[in-house]
């Protein structure tokens, strides 16, 4: 038995092993933001597919806060029974079930948010985005702050083990830490300690909401990897706030849709090559806290996974991509196969998804229809 596949405590809860399936969208909620039977099916496999932990794509937590085609909600008692139905097949497969939370805040267009203008909290541009944010005022900010903590406290409804807060990857939380995107004036602009107020508000809110009892973990950015964005420094103060509030663990993530080759989900990665991209990030947060410290992007191989352990750089293993292909992966490494996973990083996954087909791997699509020659014609017209 390989350490990575011992039972970890991470606060109250008790995982099988370190291995955690991070959030990922897969584009098949119904246009509503309720599940499907396809997206129970897919969550099924996961929770059978031997990850210690599995939690679900981003939920909304209001419907201006939508990020995407066909994303969950979390923002009406409505979503409440298909969330139940998530957190069961995810928890009758053993793992652990997380629900992650967003408001995609500049980062949407209104096509997506059912026409709702997109709101942030500054009149600033995200290139990435064609309509320019409204700036929200103090009583938006209170709402949006008892949205999560309804959402959160649906979440609990729904039997999932915890929560975890979308602070990363740009999305709102994220633009009220980043001293570019937040330049408002108020108690929420300015210091490192006011751009935090917010998540710090939410965190409350969500703690009321669900009861202090409900662990709650949150995904940070350790660096943006954009001009004028949250650094490491400030990053890693951040954590250690949370930390002071109770964190069930930090899940430590980089970069934002603007930060071009060193976004989230990086490409190009290989096993062995560029793997584990974020590695000092977590490091650094993980010498300043004291809770679990959860490491994702670029992790492709158990012996990755075991060498980081040993070294102290993280407690907990995320991966995203090497589950769309193999939602077994966890179960493979743990049975003695520790072939690499078959990932290769290409990022065809989304394609399919921003279609409105659903997340799902096209390399290994073409692997399995027999006319196709090989993934590689697919990834070069990506
Ligand atoms: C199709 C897809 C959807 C994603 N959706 C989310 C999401 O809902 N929430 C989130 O925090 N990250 C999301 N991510 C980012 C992943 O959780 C992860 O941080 C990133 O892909 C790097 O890990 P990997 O190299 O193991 O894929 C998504 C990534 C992909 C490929």
């Amino acid at each position: 038995m390989y350490a990575v596949f011992e039972p970890v405590s991470i606060g109250p809860l008790k995982a099988r092993n370190r291995i955690v399936r991070s959030a990922t969208w897969l584009g098949l909620a119904d246009p509503g933001g309720k599940v499907t039977d396809e997206q129970v099916e897919r969550y099924r496999e996961l929770g059978q597919g031997g990850a210690g932990v599995v939690i679900t794509g981003y939920a909304a937590v209001s419907p201006e806060g939508r990020q995407a085609p066909r994303m969950l909600g979390a923002w009406d008692d409505g979503h409440v029974e298909g969330l139940a139905r998530l957190a069961g097949v995810i928890r009758e497969g053993g793992a652990l079930a997380g629900a992650q939370l967003v408001h995609a805040g500049g980062q949407t267009r209104s096509a997506w948010t059912g026409g709702l203008a997109p709101v942030a909290p500054s009149f600033v541009d995200h290139p990435q985005f064609p309509e320019m944010p409204r700036e929200m005022s103090a009583e938006q900010i209170a709402r949006v702050v008892a949205d999560f903590g309804k959402a959160a406290r649906r979440v609990r409804d729904a039997g999932f083990d915890f929560v975890q807060l979308h602070a990363a990857h740009g999305y709102l939380i994220n633009q009220f830490l980043s001293p570019g995107t937040n330049q408002r004036a108020d108690a929420y602009g300015g210091t490192l300690r006011n751009r935090f107020r917010f998540l710090a508000e939410v965190m409350a809110a969500v703690q009321a909401a669900a009861g202090p009892d409900f662990p709650v973990a949150v995904k940070l950015n350790g660096c943006d990897f954009v001009p004028q964005g949250l650094e490491e420094d400030e990053a890693v103060q951040v954590a250690e706030w949370l930390a002071q509030r109770g964190v069930a663990f930090v899940e430590v993530s980089g970069g934002t849709p603007a930060s071009g080759d060193r976004g989230p989900a990086r490409a190009g990665v290989r096993p062995g090559e560029g793997e584990a991209y974020l590695r000092h990030l977590a490091a650094a947060v993980k010498r300043r806290v004291g809770c679990p410290v959860a490491l994702v992007g670029g992790l492709r191989r158990i012996e990755t996974l075991e060498d980081l352990l040993i070294e102290g750089t993280a407690d907990l293993f995320s991966l995203s991509r090497p589950l769309i292909w193999e939602p077994d992966l966890p179960a493979r490494w743990a049975s003695g196969d520790r072939a690499s996973a078959r990932c290769v990083s290409c990022n065809g996954c989304f394609g399919p998804g921003w279609k409105g087909e659903g997340v799902r791997c096209v390399v290994k699509e073409e692997q399995e229809t027999p006319t196709s020659s090989s993934g590689t014609g697919r990834r070069a017209g990506l």
